[in-house]
């Protein structure tokens, strides 16, 4: 199918998100998050957000087929995410997806989360989607992928083996009583900071850590720092901490992809996840890839946190790639890295 024309749910935390593509052309993506609701318990709560998906999934598919202009029964195939992501969460949506191709009779696709953060990027129609480094930031992950083939072929070459970068963004902006969520309120505040003022550590990056972690992040030594500085330092400038924390964070993240990208000979970086919305990260890997001869590839922010455009487009390149569906009936899989793109 050249052109398929593709439904992707996405409900594997606390966004109820649907989009639709065409080929490689985005045409709806709707998101209803819960995150209000989660607030006030500090963290997402798996069976409110589970509740929240039930409630909202069939308003948010109405809205994304009344955004894109199509009904239904025009749709070629559907994508779900099948995992990882929170068990119960994942089932909403996976029982939707399957009651969808179930009804209309037409194909299921059940699509790994992490692959489809990088596959967004495909919606770029110019985009060249040659083998490329991902490198994954969230609150939920931070990972390096060796992405040889978007629909095909994705390996993990490392993860965080502790907090996820926009995690520790997150409880860095608690220390420095800054609004939740920390990472755009750190990013704003470090704009009138020096990065160099305080040396925080980079984690797993010594040489003895490098033959176990070579592509693995650690941020919670870096946690340890900022609080034992912001405790001892009563004179401290905050805006000078968030700076250098930012750049530790950046200086780690860029370092350990681009050098994965020397060692395997990929000649592309994507970046994606909610932590691809900083602006430091963003401007330093422009100036990094520019030196190492590196292309960069950056979604648009709001394509970056969790969507159904980017299930949709995984599944849209899988179609076009002659992959076989998954059909109804396979199970959701909450913990799952990348043994699986597409569920059978
Ligand atoms: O992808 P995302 O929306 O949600 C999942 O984790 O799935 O990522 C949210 C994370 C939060 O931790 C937030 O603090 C971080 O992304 N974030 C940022 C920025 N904007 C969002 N971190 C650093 N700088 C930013 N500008
Ligand atoms: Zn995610």
């Amino acid at each position: 199918m050249s052109e398929p024309l593709v439904l992707g749910i996405e409900t594997s935390c606390d966004e109820t998100a649907v989009g639709i593509v065409r080929g490689r052309t985005l045409l709806a993506n709707i998101i209803s998050s819960s995150v209000e609701q989660h607030a006030r318990f500090g963290g997402v709560v798996p069976e409110i957000a589970s509740r929240a998906h039930l409630e909202a999934m069939q308003s948010v598919i109405t809205q994304a087929l009344a955004e894109a202009k199509v009904s239904l029964k025009d749709i070629d195939a559907f994508g779900v995410t099948a995992g990882p992501g929170l068990i119960g969460a994942l089932l909403v949506g996976t029982s939707a997806a399957s009651g969808l191709s179930l009804a209309l009779d037409k194909p299921l696709y059940g699509v790994n989360h992490l692959s489809s953060h990088i596959a967004v990027d495909a919606l770029d129609e110019k985009q060249i989607l040659d083998p490329a480094i991902g490198l994954l930031v969230s609150g939920g992950h931070s990972s390096i992928l060796k992405v040889a083939d978007l629909a095909s072929d994705v390996e993990v070459l490392g993860a965080t083996i502790d907090d996820a970068a926009g995690e520790a963004f997150d409880k860095i902006a608690r220390l420095l009583e800054l609004d939740f969520p920390g990472g755009p309120a750190i990013d704003r505040l470090a704009q009138s900071g020096n990065s160099d003022a305080i040396d925080f550590p980079r984690g797993l990056t010594h040489a003895n850590d490098l033959d176990e972690h070579l592509y693995d992040f650690s941020f919670s030594g870096l946690k340890t720092a900022v609080s034992r500085y912001l405790k001892q330092t009563p004179e401290a400038v905050r805006a000078d901490v968030a700076a250098s924390f930012q750049e530790a964070v950046v200086d780690v993240l860029l370092s350990k992809a681009l050098s994965a990208a020397k060692a395997h000979g990929y000649e592309s970086l994507i970046i994606a996840g909610g932590v691809a919305a900083n602006s430091r990260l963003r401007s330093e890997a422009t100036r990094r890839c520019e030196i190492a001869g590196i292309r960069l590839r950056t979604p648009p922010i709001g394509l970056c946190t969790d969507n159904g455009a980017m299930v949709a487009a995984l599944t849209s390149l899988m179609v076009q790639a002659g992959a076989s569906p998954s059909g109804v009936g396979f199970a959701a899989d909450s913990s799952s890295g990348l043994e699986r793109l597409l569920w059978r």
